[in-house]
């Protein structure tokens, strides 16, 4: 074996970024090296969201591009894994560019078929047969081994590393395929989880985002006790080194207060909470299966703000989901304007294969008024931020660097000599400063001249 060339690419979440870091750190062990170049790879693994269909479709644009380039490089070996590989299993290795299919439990085996590709040009399939089956405790082990041999920094933004605390979901909200791409609901050992968390500490990570699917929900039993979130939140903040701890994302079903003190309590816990309420409906909110009412939402966050008074909420919205109404969609408007939140991410009903709603209701909202509802729950919260950030120009915060800014922000007239930084307050606000390269990975204060509904502006302090 040589050093061949991967190139990988992600389409997901969180969750499969960290799996495609695991990957990558994997492939790296095996002697083989990254490109960000395709034209350069031996192999191009591409990893995958199924959550709409547009994360689909824009996969299989892709490969059409992929199958082209294969036209005059036969040997190129092309690799989808992740949520849709597990969705679509063999009907995706019929794809004329496809050499291996590889689900989110099948990362450990990833190098090896990859090599053999590479070297027998045959067309692998790697997939679970029966996701909701008990995962069987020898793919548990495997996974959790390759997760604490693999976890890194280096394919993440310096200083921050992803935890995974959990892996799967049984929550089945009927619109969702999680459920049925990453199976039953698992909760990793907390004591491989804080070793985890202190190997990345001793490499100079400074803030770690446990992750989970639905991360309140974290519950691991052993010996005479359970471990709670709360729990992993306050041994994680034992760790020296580790200075901001975040955790995504949280369902608002049976949400244990445990954790908003450990919020309120723990310096090191970031006050965020990203907590969708999908819809202010209770009509569509039950057709969601989502177990709680308008009311109980908005009662939580009333809650979550008293115990932590500075905490910052982000929120994710579903509109046209089937059978919304002018009157369900200005419930969610409702609750958009009183939940006051500091973002949130709206998305248009996609039906997916095999989910309940997919299999019971039609998919009748026009694309016409989904598109519209969308823009309308934008623009209410737009208004919002835009009130509530007025509160921060000539406050000094304090942000963690990411690096250098993609876009400028700025005006022209505005740059000093450095470069345009991005940072994140503990908040999770954007903040965009001039300052040196150097300070990617690192604490930096800066004073607030400027707001805008999404991103902060100001100067190193
Ligand atoms: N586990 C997380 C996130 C799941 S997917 C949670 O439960 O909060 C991320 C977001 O995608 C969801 O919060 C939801 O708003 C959106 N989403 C999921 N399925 C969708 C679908 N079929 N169509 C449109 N948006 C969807
Ligand atoms: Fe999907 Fe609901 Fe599970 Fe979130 S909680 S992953 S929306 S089924
Ligand atoms: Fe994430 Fe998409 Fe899978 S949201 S868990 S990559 S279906």
């Amino acid at each position: 074996m040589g050093c061949e060339k991967i190139h990988i690419k992600s389409f997901g979440c969180q969750m499969n970024k960290l799996d495609s870091s695991l990957v990558a750190n994997a492939l790296a062990e095996a002697g083989f090296s990254l490109t960000g170049e395709v034209a350069d790879a031996d192999a191009v693994l591409i990893n995958t969201c199924s959550v709409r269909e547009h994360a689909e479709q824009r996969v299989f644009s892709h490969l059409g591009h992929l199958k082209h380039i294969k036209e005059s490089r036969p040997d190129l070996v092309v690799g989808v894994i992740g949520c849709m590989a597990q969705r679509l299993g063999a009907e995706l290795l019929e794809h004329p560019a496809v050499d291996i299919v590889a689900g989110p439990a099948r990362i450990p085996q990833i190098p090896q078929l990859v090599t053999d590709a590479l070297a027998k040009h045959n067309k692998s399939l790697a997939v679970t047969e029966r996701i909701r089956a008990k995962p069987d405790e020898a793919e548990i082990a495997a996974l959790d081994d390759f997760e604490a041999a693999y976890d890194s920094d280096e394919n993440n933004i310096p200083s921050q590393a992803l935890v995974r605390v959990m892996r799967g979901c049984n929550n089945f909200c009927t619109y969702c395929v999680v459920p049925y791409v990453r199976g039953p609901e698992v909760s990793r050992p907390p004591a491989a989880i804080i070793e985890q968390i202190k190997k990345l500490a001793s490499r100079g990570i400074k803030q770690i985002t446990l992750l989970g699917q639905t991360v309140n929900s974290y519950s691991w039993t052993g010996g005479d006790r359970t471990y709670t979130l709360a729990d992993l939140l306050k041994m994680a903040s034992d760790i020296s080194g580790i200075e901001w701890i975040r955790f995504i994302t949280s369902h608002p079903g049976r949400f244990d207060e445990s954790i908003l003190d450990a919020m309120a309590d723990l310096p090191k816990v970031c006050p965020y909470l990203h907590i969708p309420a999908q819809s202010g409906s209770d009509r569509t909110l039950k057709a969601m299966n989502r177990r709680y009412t308008a009311g109980e939402y908005l009662a939580f966050l009333d809650r979550a703000r008293t115990i932590v008074p500075d905490i910052a909420i982000a929120g994710d919205f579903i509109v046209g989901f089937p059978g919304e109404t002018d009157e369900d969609f200005a419930a969610t408007v409702d609750l958009v304007r009183k939940a006051q939140y500091k973002n949130i991410f709206v998305f248009k009903y996609s039906p997916r294969p095999g989910t309940g709603a997919e299999d019971k209701l039609a998919d009748d909202v026009p694309l016409g008024i989904k598109k519209k509802r969308n823009i309308e729950l934008l623009e209410v919260q737009n208004e919002i931020s835009a009130a509530y950030n007025e509160r921060y120009p000539g406050q000094t915060l304090k942000v963690l660097v990411e690096g250098t800014s993609k876009k400028p922000h700025l005006n022209r007239a505005e740059f000093d000599d450095h470069p345009q930084l991005i940072g994140r307050t503990a908040t999770d606000y954007i903040v965009v400063f001039n300052g040196p390269e150097t300070l990617a990975g690192s604490f930096a204060n800066v004073k607030l001249t400027k707001a805008s509904p999404l991103t902060l502006f100001g100067q190193l302090a």
